[in-house]
């Protein structure tokens, strides 16, 4: 039995996907510095999702150490058999908020909250079908699979496709149309406008997944759907906590009616613990701090236009686009993997690479995230050592 499982890992490494862990200590405090335990180095991380420094915020800290010692570690179990704790609804209403929605569901991560939520819509909605860009994070295509509703996947961004398929059905079908705000390897954007305009002409609902955008676009962080005045025209915003916040968990926001019948029928939501409140605690806090100042997220967006300008000046080619996402495009497993090792070990950045199944074979690539505590110096620094390796 053992040698199916030995044959799995051996494709895999054959195929170069075989996934090594680096091995890294974060230091309080000192983010984006982080320790490589292979060799107690200390390096810069440039490929944390933890996109403005959020996990460290002194004040989040502070509120969690607050929570530790008032509610204790655990939530104590699911919150349908074991009370709702306080601060979770707290972090909901903060959440609705955010979005300027009426109501807002937590789940424990930004995966489970997508697969819960999109199974859940076909268990309400008789007939439904989904729409689903191409390009989809793994957890929407898992909880349209689990779903077992209809689906219709349309080539990524392209609406006319999405149109073609629109007109398949009769307006009185119920209809999803479910696409990201920030797509999270090419840091494109999605077409928010034109597909609400669809999905208006079409009578279908329309649900974002903003998890690369919550926090760091948008006048109070509310993503791109606000950043493009959009957001009261999508009905189901679902986010994480675990980028531009810092710490843990997903959620979704919408009218009352469509988070009441979610949380009523959600199998990864009813049957599973709740967040500790502990992680609530940072939450609300770093949410909080998104909406009433924006220096994080403006200083966020001066470092990426610095870095997209030292890296155009070195002469090393990135995916276009208008976000935060920065990718260098190697287009080899192997290649990729090289240039990662290398920039560890003779420069101690840490970039991983990126291989199939998380992009396409041929599209393998470097994915850079540079943030707020990145300095002028270190964005030099890596232009040039990017140059030497590349
Ligand atoms: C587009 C997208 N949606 C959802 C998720 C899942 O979010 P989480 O990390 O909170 O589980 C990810 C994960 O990185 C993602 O890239």
């Amino acid at each position: 039995m053992l040698n199916h499982f030995k044959q799995a890992v051996e494709r895999l490494k054959e195929e170069n996907r075989y996934r090594e862990f680096l091995d890294i200590s974060r230091i309080c405090g000192k983010f984006p510095y982080a320790i490589n335990n292979q060799n107690g180095k200390k390096i810069i991380v440039w490929c944390s999702n933890d996109y403005l420094g959020a996990g460290q915020n002194i004040e989040a800290i502070s509120k969690a150490k607050e929570a530790l010692d008032t509610y204790g570690i655990g939530a104590g179990g699911t919150r349908n058999i074991s009370g709702n704790s306080h601060i979770l609804i707290d972090l909901e209403t903060e959440i609705a908020k955010l979005h300027a929605k009426e109501s807002a569901l937590s789940f424990v991560s930004g995966y489970v909250a997508n697969d819960a939520t999109i199974q859940t819509l076909a268990k309400v909605l008789p007939d439904l079908v989904i729409f689903s860009d191409a390009k989809n994070h793994a957890s929407i295509i898992s909880g349209i699979r689990n779903s077992k509703a209809q689906k219709e996947v349309f080539r990524h961004n392209d609406t006319e496709h999405l149109e073609e398929l629109l007109k398949k059905y009769p307006t009185s079908q119920p209809k999803i149309i479910i696409f990201e705000a920030v797509y999270s390897m090419d840091g494109d954007f999605g077409e928010i406008a034109k597909i609400i305009e669809l999905a208006k002409k079409y009578s279908a609902l329309t649900y974002i997944d903003e998890v690369h955008a919550v926090g760091l676009y948008g006048k109070t962080g509310g993503g791109l759907s606000q950043e493009f005045g959009l957001s009261d025209q999508i009905d189901i915003i679902q986010g994480t906590c675990a980028k531009a916040f810092g710490t843990i968990g997903g959620y979704i926001a919408g009218k009352y009616e469509i988070i009441d019948a979610i949380r009523s029928l959600a199998s990864g939501f009813i049957f599973t613990t709740a967040l500790p409140p502990v992680i609530a605690a940072a939450t609300i806090s770093n949410i909080r701090q998104a909406q009433i100042d924006d220096s994080a997220r403006k200083n966020l967006h001066k470092n990426v236009a610095l870095l997209k300008a030292e890296l155009a000046k070195a002469g090393i080619e990135i995916i276009k686009n208008n976000s935060h996402i920065i990718s260098v495009r190697i287009g080899d497993a192997a290649k990729a993997k090289a240039a990662s090792k290398r920039l560890l070990e003779d420069f101690n950045i840490y970039i991983q690479h990126i291989n199939y199944p998380t992009v396409a074979k041929g599209d393998e690539r470097l994915r850079i995230t540079v943030t707020p505590l990145h300095s002028k110096e270190m964005i030099e620094d890596l232009a040039l050592a990017l140059q030497k390796v590349l």
